[in-house]
């Protein structure tokens, strides 16, 4: 492990006003996201997609780097040059998502346990070879009356850390990624109480293991009332429990925090950003790393006509990442929404 390059890359995904594009969609998340705007999921639907993202004009100005599938990374532009090397002559890092997908946990039905462990670290070395310098790996805990259970945490923390051990032995930063899901009735004090649990038991699975804190990013949910609770939580509120949820678990070296949008809409995970950094100083970046919350105007322009709207879609991204950005150095406003030509 070479903790000098791990930290400079791990810096350099947090630097100042930047965040992070998560494009790395499995097929089946893709044909989900493309059925609701009615494009076919086709492989080169999946790529000419992929194309309006990371040829997207000026994003490199609010955007650090770009999470992959492992699909895109292999694939090229209309002319032939590797998505990778578009990205790395615009200084944006490539990224790719290593987890291949979730199952149901052994014994606990409804609660499930990411996979992709096996082989990982000869897929690291292929991945090295491409050009990715972070991955990531998205562990999902749910919400319900009786659940989430300890085996879930613990197990999931534990691949969590045994992942990051693996990329860190590669060069390559891993994007700790363990999502509360949103999903249920449930209140932000209880979101808080699981939130602080699961990153407890992450955090020292993760020493336990050797991982370099300098060398990682963390990648949670954001404290949020579920999508169902009757009181729907402000931004304000949202950004105290985060914060104090975060200052309770995260230990000062680790350079930054880049969240997941988790199911908000896209105005509410950048107004929720922005509560956050807005509370003041912290020892930690706090930044994006949405996947539908900064995608989602792009994708439905895009779907609307492919062959007219490409400018119209990249313009739609950029001004997402330019909102994000601001409110990831506490300058956004609600009111700065008015001023999108989409
Ligand atoms: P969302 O922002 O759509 O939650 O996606 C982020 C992500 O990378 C999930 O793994």
């Amino acid at each position: 492990m070479n903790v000098d390059v791990l930290t400079n890359t791990a810096r350099a995904m947090v630097a100042h006003g930047k965040g992070i594009i998560a494009a790395d969609e499995s097929i089946d998340t893709c044909k989900k996201r493309f059925d609701a705007v009615g494009l076919e999921c086709t492989e080169e639907n999946r790529r000419l997609y992929r194309q309006i993202i990371l040829t997207a004009p000026k994003i490199e100005q609010y955007v650090s780097g770009i999470i992959l599938f492992d699909e895109t990374i292999r694939q090229k532009n209309d002319e032939g040059i590797p998505f990778v090397d578009i990205l790395t002559a615009r200084g944006i890092l490539p990224g790719i998502k290593v987890d291949t997908g979730t199952s149901a946990l052994a014994l606990h039905e409804r609660e499930s346990i990411t996979n992709g462990l096996d082989g990982l670290r000869e897929r690291l070395a292929e991945y090295a070879t491409y050009g990715a310098r972070f991955a990531k790996w998205r562990a999902v805990i749910a919400i319900d009356a009786d659940i989430p259970s300890e085996a879930c945490i613990k197990a999931n923390a534990l691949a969590l850390a045994h992942y990051a051990a693996l990329c860190q032995e590669a060069h390559i930063v891993p994007i700790v990624e363990p999502e509360v899901l949103m999903t249920g009735d449930h209140t932000i004090e209880r979101c808080a109480e699981v939130t602080e649990h699961v990153l407890e038991e992450t955090g020292e699975e993760l020493s336990r293991q050797g991982v370099a804190i300098g060398g990682i990013i963390l990648k949670p949910s954001m404290v949020i009332a579920g999508s169902n609770a009757a009181n729907q939580s402000t931004p304000k509120e949202v950004a105290d429990f985060t914060v104090r949820v975060l200052s309770a678990t995260v230990p000062r070296e680790l350079p930054g925090i880049t969240f997941l949008s988790g199911g908000q809409s896209d105005e509410q995970a950048t107004a929720n950003l922005q509560a956050m950094n807005a509370l003041g100083t912290h020892p930690w970046k706090l930044s994006f790393s949405y996947g539908r919350a900064i995608q989602n105007p792009a994708l439905a322009i895009w779907a609307s006509d492919t062959q007219e709207n490409v400018a119209k879609a990249q313009e739609a991204l950029l001004f997402r990442c330019k909102m994000n950005s601001l409110a990831a150095q506490g300058t956004y406003d609600a009111s700065m929404e008015e001023s999108r030509t989409y």
